[in-house]
């Protein structure tokens, strides 16, 4: 523990986490949510940075077509991503004094805020590419992206289960 939470919110939302341990419910609900919006933005994100990598051998067309398919992805990784955000935050309230004191919990909030800051990268790095070879430096730059992309995705799923076991 390197923190405690503040009295004043450990008093706000106790209302909460009585419910939430009184309840199978609620504990069901918010971690599918959680888990289910994961899925949707993982799933599609790292789909998504799968064909990157493949541009490298692709046809002007083909990666002119990943650009176009690139765009269309982002609401859903972003829509997932709110919703595993606001479940996240109630399953944070949940039992705040355990989890505002664990750097493991924090850890994992400054490592989303690194998939933020990449996802927002990666798509001012797509607007520069259209009619550009496989080997400028953007599609490097986007190769590179991708690669920072998955290995966030994995790292912070891990820390989340740490969450739940620790
Ligand atoms: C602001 C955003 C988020 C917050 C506040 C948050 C918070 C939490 C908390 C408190 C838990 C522990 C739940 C428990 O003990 O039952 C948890 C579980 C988990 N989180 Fe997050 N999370 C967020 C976003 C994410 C993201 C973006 C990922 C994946 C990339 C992720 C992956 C997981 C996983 C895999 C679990 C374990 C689920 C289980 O087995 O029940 N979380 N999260």
């Amino acid at each position: 523990m390197i923190l405690s939470a503040p009295e004043v919110l450990v008093h706000a939302l106790k209302p909460w986490a009585e419910f939430y341990s009184h309840s199978k419910v609620a504990p069901t609900v918010v971690t599918f949510l959680h888990v289910g919006a994961l899925i949707l933005a993982g799933g599609f994100a790292l789909s998504t940075d799968r064909d990157t990598f493949r541009m490298v051998r692709a046809s002007d067309a083909v990666r002119a077509q990943h650009l176009d398919d690139r765009s269309g992805v982002h609401a859903w990784v972003v829509g997932g991503l709110v919703v595993s955000a606001i479940s996240g935050v109630l399953l944070f309230a949940a039992d705040i004094e355990t989890f505002f004191g664990s750097w493991v919990f924090w850890s994992k909030m400054a490592l989303i805020v690194a998939l933020l800051i990449n996802g927002y990268v990666m798509m001012r790095t797509e607007r520069g590419l259209h009619g550009t070879p496989a080997q400028a430096p953007g599609w490097i730059a986007l190769r590179r992206s991708a690669v920072v992309s998955i290995v966030l995705w994995f790292t912070i799923s891990l820390a989340g289960i740490i969450l739940v076991n620790m």
